[in-house]
């Protein structure tokens, strides 16, 4: 059974911060930590489960009025390309159309724009190298 929701456990939440580690910082030489910042206080958490693993996972940021913004968007590296990123995705607009937000805002990865592109997104601009090296692209979806 697929599911999408907030991690609850201890356990949950260690499975879904290591996913982030591992997919997201451990490629870039980043230390175990670095997959964490100031907003997860704040952030409203998607952990996609599958007999009780967790197989994708992202995070919505509320930003300033009626915009939101997706970070840390993640699928488990031998289960990528089968349709994950696509639900976790659209539980983010699901979500967001219910809080009333009328735009998400996301800076994907170069290698990812493609994807996004695919669920409806448009590409703005180039935003950041993050750690110097990976360039991001700042896109952006009307949701409401
Ligand atoms: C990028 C990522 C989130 C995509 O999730 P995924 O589960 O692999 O992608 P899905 O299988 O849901 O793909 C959905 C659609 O996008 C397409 N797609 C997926 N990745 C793509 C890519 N890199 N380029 C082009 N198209 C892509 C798929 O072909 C599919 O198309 P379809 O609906 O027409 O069949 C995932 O591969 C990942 O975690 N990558 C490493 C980390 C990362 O880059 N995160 C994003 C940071 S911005």
């Amino acid at each position: 059974m697929v599911e999408i929701r907030t991690p609850i456990t201890e356990s949950e939440w260690e499975a879904y911060y290591d996913l982030r580690f591992r997919v997201l910082r451990e490629p870039l030489n980043q230390p175990r930590g670095s997959e964490k910042n100031e907003g997860d206080q704040t952030g409203i958490h998607f952990a996609l489960f599958e007999n009780n693993n967790i197989l994708a996972i992202a995070r919505l940021d509320l930003t300033e009025d009626n915009v939101a913004q997706v970070r840390f968007v993640a699928v488990e590296f031998n289960l990528q390309n089968q349709g994950y990123g696509k639900k976790i995705m659209l539980a983010t607009e699901a979500k967001s159309k219910e809080l009333g937000v009328s735009r998400i805002i996301l800076h994907a990865r170069d290698y990812a724009v493609d994807f996004y592109l695919n669920l409806g997104y448009r590409l703005i601009e180039p935003s950041y190298k993050l750690f110097d090296v990976l360039q991001h692209f700042l896109m952006d979806k009307k949701v409401n």
